[in-house]
């Protein structure tokens, strides 16, 4: 089991589904009473009636007040009964997720398999995350990723009980997110001319390029797709819109939006321009970027929003007549409380509609705004400072949270961004940091893979260099710390992969 529950004690016996086997739920868990059938029937054949009076075995789904909270769920495994008890039905989806991980990999296949006997071992699992977010960064800007494969995406994050989706939709390089009242977002900014290949080179001479454009965009009615089929699955979908910084498909669309700038385009190269790709600090950007995110909040439950705020490149505002005159008549003192103040007025702006803003570990700098939670994504430090500030954190450190770093130290891995973060490393994290006190360390929400996609073309090589470091980012963030054992975890994935194999996830295969 990936990740393995918090308390596992085996029992003698097994229990095994066939044609009598039917499924028990109340009314409240009928909805993951079907789609738990909907799991086990493809690749056994058998039909799984729910509530049926006969029948050979049974699985029930209860909800049980005493339970364990917090996510958390019992599964107690007989020869005849299987059943998953938890306090909501958060916890009996999870319970679900263990469940089906007893079954021979070949449960995960959508076509009966012929020859397996499909058993699963008894015991007495008690189980509880031991974090709330437990998160997957996909950026669909650098390379745009069709829907189907995100839905695939968060079918996996289900499996390995990943409950945050942050999805980057905004950068340089692509807008991908329609919105109604500014239809250039996506007409223009959704696509490029050109695009970088690898490898990673910041001198201008050196790049090489596609020669094709690139580009797409989701629509509303995708957006609410994706938004349901997570939310079915227990996963919050996190948008990042960002701002200030990291807006040149924005600015593209809608030069006005830009300190200065008559004309750019949609960004090419990978790197952070110098120009262009800041948003300026008028009114009507504000009110442009509010109109944003009253169609972002429509689409979007999550109380948090992301706003991005990192690698704002200040000379924008340096240079720029009008931005200056903004600074001096607020009375700030320099360019970085500028862009306090600019997330400021979007902490205040989110928190009136009940939301809450998050952003890159930048926002800290000329001060945090009252209400914020930071993603601490530049080592530990922003996160440990916020935490002592008593701010909510996301733990996303570079090291080893950046899985579009190398896998390992070889000629043979495909070209990365750089840096080297295997599946021990991984493995190895603990995400709350060693500086912060038991008080201060309440404030570590959780953490997050990121997969930033410059050099990921294409959703087979986003699972490349997602798997199955994913898997091991799982297991950090659910499972308890006492339960941490790296020999234990590959024997484990080596039956793993053959679940991911079933699903079809091109993963990175282990070291021997
Ligand atoms: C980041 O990697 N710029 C958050």
């Amino acid at each position: 089991m990936i990740p393995i529950p918090a308390k596992v004690i085996p029992r003698e016996g097994t229990f095994t589904l066939d044609a009598g086997t039917s499924i028990h739920a109340s009314e409240e868990l009928r909805v993951l009473a079907e789609s738990l059938r909907d799991t086990l029937r493809p690749a056994t054949g058998f039909p799984f009636p729910i509530n049926s009076a006969t029948g050979t075995s049974r699985v029930e789904l209860a909800l049980d007040a005493r339970a364990q909270g917090n996510d958390g769920y019992a599964l107690s495994i007989r020869p005849q009964v299987a059943r998953i008890a938890a306090f909501s039905p958060v916890g009996v989806f999870q319970g679900m997720q263990t469940l089906r991980q007893l079954f021979p990999a070949a449960i995960y296949r959508r076509a009966p398999v012929s020859g397996v006997t499909w058993t699963a071992p008894c015991a007495d699992i008690a189980d509880v995350p031991r974090f709330g977010w437990r998160g997957c960064h996909v950026d669909v800007a650098r390379h745009f990723m069709p829907k189907e494969w995100i839905l695939k995406h968060l079918d996996l994050l289900a499996m390995h009980k990943l409950n945050v989706f942050h999805w980057h939709l905004t950068d340089d390089q692509g807008w991908r997110l329609e919105i109604k009242r500014y239809p250039k977002l996506t007409e223009v900014g959704a696509w490029r001319s050109d695009t970088m290949l690898g490898p990673p080179t910041k001198d201008p001479a050196k790049r090489r390029f596609t020669g094709k454009p690139h580009g797409g965009f989701y629509t509303q009615d995708d957006v609410r797709e994706v938004v349901r089929y997570a939310a079915d699955r227990f996963i919050t979908v996190v948008p990042e819109i960002e701002m200030p910084g990291h807006s040149r498909a924005a600015i593209a669309a809608y030069p006005d939006l830009g300190n200065d700038i008559d004309k750019t385009a949609v960004g090419t190269w990978w790197g952070i321009y110098d120009k262009g790709a800041v948003f300026g600090v008028d009114d009507k950007v504000f009110r442009f970027l509010e109109g944003v995110l009253e169609e972002v909040l429509e689409l979007f439950p999550s109380t948090f929003i992301h706003v991005g705020g990192d690698e704002v490149r200040k000379n924008e505002w340096r240079e720029s007549k009008a931005a200056q005159t903004r600074l001096k008549s607020l009375g700030l003192k320099d360019e970085d409380a500028l862009q306090s103040w600019f997330i400021k007025h979007f902490d205040t702006w989110l928190a009136a509609k009940g939301r809450r803003l998050v952003g890159w570990d930048e926002i800290l700098e000329g001060g945090l705004a009252a209400g914020a939670t930071v993603m601490s994504w530049r080592g530990e430090d922003g996160g440990v400072a916020a935490a002592k500030a008593g701010h909510d954190v996301v733990m996303a450190p570079q090291k080893p949270t950046y899985f579009d770093h190398y896998q390992a130290k070889n000629d043979r891995e495909p070209i990365a961004i750089g840096g080297h973060n295997s599946l021990s490393d991984v493995y190895a994290y603990e995400p709350v940091p060693r500086a912060l006190k038991a008080a201060e360390a309440a404030h570590v929400l959780g953490a997050q893979a990121q997969l930033w996609t410059e050099f990921m073309p294409d959703p087979r090589h986003v699972e490349y260099m997602t798997w199955p470091r994913l898997c091991a980012m799982a297991e950090v963030l659910w499972s308890p710390t006492e339960t941490r054992n790296y020999d234990g975890f590959k024997a484990r994935l080596r039956m793993h992969l053959e679940r991911l194999r079933a699903l079809d996830v091109n993963f990175r295969p282990l070291d021997e």
